[in-house]
């Protein structure tokens, strides 16, 4: 029948057998495609989900990218087109239904989609799921599909030049030391992947998460989001239960939702008869309120507080007329959550309550898992940095806005581990358009995403970009002489709609827009305060390459650091991997000035080596190594020393009101490369930093 159950468990979906021959159909299109380039006489087997570049590598087409200058001589892959197309099967069964979609779980990130040959959609955001009606184009037997992918290089520089016959959204490009590209802040794709000061652009085509058809005559339960609240005066859960449903030809869907939650301690079970229509957004949503006493369950606990216990949550529906059945099982965590910002002598408090327990954020910011989107769903690397962040007595990382949402098994691993998630929107160090077409976009992808990670206890804050307030308001850009314009579009884009679309979905976590922010403060400030980086308001982000990192004294005493750090060099074990030439290593040598994409960075960490260390001598055989050792050696002590002090200023407040301290996430926990970076995790080495 073509149903892959191993496919059927990765998506959450389990379809019941019983009734096979009336049943919903999933039929997996992942596997071998074709992919072609035309013009460049190029064409191999590529692997589903994946990506063109690791498709080229496994075909010999080009080396591994990772190596030497591997990033510029391959970087023509993302300047043409690529199409990726499939033969697949269709039966009797798939064609009898009044649904057929072809649904996209991730396409990265502009394309053309065929069926037969025949157009049904373009696709313009990686981080949607695209679901594509195909009842009309299929036949039985053999039948094609095919993505025509566009180059994100070229797509974005003819939006950029369409959105500056108004006025032009910058920057114009990333600065020259990242061997970058232009205009990402045009589309929506990994803002990283078009070069960062921590990593190289791989400007990334491929259909790199799960694609299938679904067949069905009712409707396929989709996604489940829980609204999680404590009625203390009753001694009771409230657990909202939040169903929404596929799209379907059918105006009213009529079935049964058996609900049932296995906690620690006791198994509760609830059948609903549901009748679903679609409401003023246009969505089949079912909602139910269900009571669960306080004593039937373990509270969830972030690590070095208790145990992350986690319930069972299974539901099923049936439908009234075709007996269609569909599943999701879910791992929910009971615990409340709340960003205490209350009023002091100067300023507000910031600082994060789990289950009404003040809570010392301690961990780290995580970048892409991978540069290549596709690699960054492997299982084993996210097992490993996640487990290295709990051993390390982390209780937070933050999910940074330049990367991508990450994959489901991610926040489920995060969840059990007990690791609290700060939830960037992906929007980091820009300034962003604001037409019809792109707010439109980015609505999709906001209801999108917290329907998908909304259930997750570890996730506890929402923010919608990374650094963009003080970007406005300290004219990175030179958006000053229009001031006024970039922030009407600042509140349009993260207030009016991000907000907007978040808070509908979910009202149960704190929502920042942005960060630093001052909170509440910047609300009160019209959304761009003064100062966003305020020692007496919301968290800061402090940098300061000119300082000896061991001076503690120099550190600032704010509410809350989301983010400090210096570079270091990675091992010679693990530059080895990118290069094989032993007299690459030295920070004179091209190599490592190749690799070396913030500007005056070698200069800093001469700086940062100097203060407590002598430098070691130019002309030594040994010089690389010690050099090396050495930037590592001031890159953990300062970040030491840094976070000793934010965590010594917990409780004290000083003469002007700065103090009390709660939060401390160094920048950063992983690399996606061998190269100088602020990382405290190399690849494929690992050094924890701190613990
Ligand atoms: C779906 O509905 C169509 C049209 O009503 C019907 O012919 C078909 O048998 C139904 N398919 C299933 C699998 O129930
Ligand atoms: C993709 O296929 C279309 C239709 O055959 C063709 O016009 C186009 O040139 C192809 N693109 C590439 C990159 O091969
Ligand atoms: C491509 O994949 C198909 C189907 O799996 C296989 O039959 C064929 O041999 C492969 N071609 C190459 C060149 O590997
Ligand atoms: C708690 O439950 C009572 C009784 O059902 C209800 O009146 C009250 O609104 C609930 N409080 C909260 C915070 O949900
Ligand atoms: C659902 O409806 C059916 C048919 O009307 C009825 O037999 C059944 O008892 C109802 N179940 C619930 C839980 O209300
Ligand atoms: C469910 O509970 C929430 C929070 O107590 C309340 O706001 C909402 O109206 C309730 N919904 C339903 C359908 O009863
Ligand atoms: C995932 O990463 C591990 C460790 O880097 C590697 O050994 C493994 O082959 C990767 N798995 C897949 C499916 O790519
Ligand atoms: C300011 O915006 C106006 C359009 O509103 C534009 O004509 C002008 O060039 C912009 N000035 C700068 C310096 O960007
Ligand atoms: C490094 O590898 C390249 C091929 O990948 C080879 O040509 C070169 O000789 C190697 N260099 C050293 C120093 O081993």
């Amino acid at each position: 029948m073509g149903i892959n159950k191993w496919f059927m468990k990765i998506l959450g979906l389990v379809i019941l057998e019983r009734h096979l021959s009336f049943c919903l159909m999933i039929q997996s299109l992942d596997g071998t495609w074709n992919v072609k380039n035309i013009q460049k006489g190029y064409k191999f087997n590529g692997t589903v989900p994946g990506g063109i570049y690791t498709d080229l590598m496994h075909n010999n087409v080009i080396g591994d990218i990772f190596y030497e200058y591997e990033d510029i001589n391959t970087r023509w892959v993302s300047k043409v087109n690529w199409n990726y197309s499939k033969i697949f099967f269709v039966d009797e069964g798939v064609l009898l239904h009044t649904n057929i979609h072809l649904v996209f779980d991730g396409l990265d990130t502009f394309s053309n989609v065929f069926v037969n040959n025949i157009k049904i959609g373009t696709t313009e955001n990686m981080f949607v799921r695209y679901v594509f009606d195909v009842a009309p184009y299929l036949s039985l037997g053999s039948n094609t599909v095919e993505v025509r992918f566009i180059s994100p290089v070229i797509k974005s520089r003819e939006l950029f030049k369409k959105q500056s016959e108004e006025y032009v959204v910058p920057p114009l490009c990333v600065p020259a030391e990242y061997n970058g590209e232009c205009h990402v802040n045009h589309i929506r794709k990994m803002q990283a992947s078009f070069g960062w000061d921590w990593g190289p652009a791989f400007p990334s085509m491929g259909i790199w998460k799960n694609v299938y058809l679904q067949a069905y005559n009712s409707t396929i339960l989709v996604d489940v989001t829980t609204f999680i609240t404590l009625n203390d005066t009753e001694n009771v859960w409230n657990l909202q239960l939040n169903t929404y449903f596929e799209e379907s030809k059918n105006n009213v869907i009529l079935g049964e939702l058996k609900v049932t939650l296995i906690t620690e301690l006791a198994e509760i079970s609830e059948l609903y008869n549901i009748s679903v229509s679609k409401n003023e957004n246009g969505e089949l949503l079912w909602t139910r309120n269900i009571t669960v006493r306080k004593t039937y369950v373990n509270l969830w606990w972030p690590n070095g507080y208790g145990n992350p216990s986690l319930s069972t949550l299974i539901v099923t529906f049936t439908s009234t007329e075709h007996q269609e059945r569909s599943e999701r099982v879910l791992k929910i965590g009971f615990r409340t959550v709340e960003l205490v910002q209350n009023e002091i002598e100067n300023g507000r408090t910031f600082y994060f309550k789990i289950n009404n327990v003040p809570i010392y954020v301690k961990g780290s910011n995580i970048i892409p898992i991978s540069i290549l989107p596709e690699l960054g769903q492997n299982e084993t690397r996210i097992q490993f940095l996640l487990q290295s962040a709990r051993d390390a007595n982390m209780n937070m990382l933050r999910v940074w806005g330049g990367g991508v949402y990450e994959s489901d098994v991610f926040y489920k691993l995060a969840d059990e581990l007990g690791l609290l998630i700060w939830q960037d929107f992906m929007f980091a160090c820009s300034m962003y358009p604001v037409d019809e077409h792109f707010l439109k976009s980015v609505t999709d992808e906001v209801t999108y995403q917290v329907r998908r990670l909304q259930y997750h206890p570890s996730i506890v804050v929402w923010a919608a970009s990374n650094e963009n307030e003080a970007a406005l308001r300290q004219n990175w850009y030179g958006t000053n002489t229009n001031f006024s314009i970039y922030k009407r579009d600042f509140k349009t884009l993260y207030v009016d709609t991000v907000q907007k679309e978040v808070l509908l979905k979910d009202n149960t976590r704190p929502f920042l827009t942005s960060s630093p922010t001052n909170g509440i403060g910047s609300q009160r400030e019209d959304y761009v305060a003064k100062d966003p980086q305020s020692h007496f308001y919301g968290d800061v982000h402090f940098y300061n390459y000119l300082i000896d990192g061991f001076k503690q004294s120099l550190y600032p005493i704010s509410r809350f650091a989301s983010e400090y750090g210096y570079q270091s060099l990675p091992s010679v074990e693990t530059l080895l991997t990118a290069t094989n030439d032993s007299n690459n290593l030295g920070i004179f040598d091209n190599f490592l000035r190749h690799r070396q994409h913030h500007l005056f960075g070698y200069i800093e960490m001469d700086l940062l080596i100097s203060y407590q260390l002598k430098l070691p001598d130019y002309n030594s055989p040994n010089f690389n190594k010690a050099y090396i050792f050495y930037s590592q050696i001031v890159q953990a002590m300062s970040v030491k020393m840094a976070t000793e002090k934010f965590r010594r200023w917990r409780s004290n407040v000083n003469d002007i009101g700065e103090g009390l301290t709660m939060g401390a996430l160094y920048w950063q926990l992983n690399d996606v490369w061998a190269a100088p970076s602020w990382s405290s995790i190399g690849l494929p080495i690992c050094i924890v930093l701190f613990a």
